[in-house]
């Protein structure tokens, strides 16, 4: 990352952010971004992502790995009791963690159905249940789920299971929302198309060009402008925003 990207305004300084998921991908995007944006990010993923803290390190910035599977809620629970303690409670929580099914409801089995909403919509809920309590006693805090434009029109591949929970979630983000208005809490969610990650980097060519040619942009996101939309709707300048699923997807929906 450029050094002038660290220089820059320092829009979350004396924050602290948990992000799940933070090991690759969107969630590494994200923890650097906001660590460059002045937080204290909590990387959290199944194993500690310690690559990714090293390098925030070495760009000047601050962050800490944990090791938690989101979806082992009695340990979400303790590990969110042990970081506030620690450190202190976190201003914001970017639900990432996320996993794919590829499979139509033909090859789809239940335990893989199960683990699709256990990672993708119990996570997402394990840890605004533990968060909250701490946000509402403080009367202020930001949530933002990644979800995917397969929330909200089904999944491109036909599996019922992914799109399934992400539509769940950005149900979830709109629930949150409504009711953690009176403590100042803003719920958001950003529903990228097609990022260039591990889970799109699976894709055939032939998969890769239709979904290009899908995009009216004509590219598949960057990481880092899923995370500078995640800036955005955690940033004081989107105080007023709440309940809102941001399509980040270069045109590929416009609702
Ligand atoms: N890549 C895309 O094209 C795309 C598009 C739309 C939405 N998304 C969403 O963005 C998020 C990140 O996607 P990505 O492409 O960076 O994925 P990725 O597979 O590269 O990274 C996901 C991370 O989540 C972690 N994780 C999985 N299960 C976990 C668990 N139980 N507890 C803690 N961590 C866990 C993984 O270890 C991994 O580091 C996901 O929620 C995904 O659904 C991705």
């Amino acid at each position: 990352m450029a050094a002038d990207t660290i220089a820059e305004a320092k829009l979350l300084a004396e924050k602290i952010t948990i992000v799940t998921g933070a090991a690759r991908g969107i969630g590494a995007a994200i923890a650097r971004r906001f660590a460059a944006a002045g937080s204290l990010v909590i990387a959290v993923d199944l194993e500690e992502p310690s690559e990714l803290v090293f390098s925030i390190e070495a760009e000047g910035g601050q962050a800490v790995p944990v090791a938690l599977d989101v979806t082992d809620h009695g340990m979400v629970e303790r590990t969110i009791q042990q970081l506030a303690a620690e450190y202190a409670p976190c201003d914001i929580l970017v639900n990432n963690a996320g996993i794919i099914a590829r499979e139509t409801i033909e090859n789809l089995s239940h335990e893989k159905w199960l683990s699709v909403m256990d990672v993708n919509l119990n996570g997402a809920f394990n840890m605004c249940k533990a968060v909250v309590p701490y946000m509402q006693e403080r009367k202020s805090g930001s949530i933002l789920n990644i979800t995917s434009i397969a929330g909200k029109m089904g999944d491109i591949t036909a599996s019922p299971a992914y799109g399934t929970s992400k539509g769940a979630v950005n149900t979830l983000t709109r629930s949150l929302a409504r009711q953690l208005a009176e403590y100042s809490i803003t719920v958001n969610a950003v529903a990228p198309h097609a990022v260039e990650t591990d889970m799109s980097a699976e894709w055939s060519q032939e998969k890769r060009r239709a979904v290009i040619e899908s995009i009216p942009l004509k590219r598949l996101a960057r990481p880092e402008e899923i995370a500078d939309a995640a800036l955005f709707l955690v940033s004081p300048g989107a105080r007023f925003i709440t309940g809102e699923v941001l399509n980040v997807n270069g045109g590929a929906l416009m609702d």
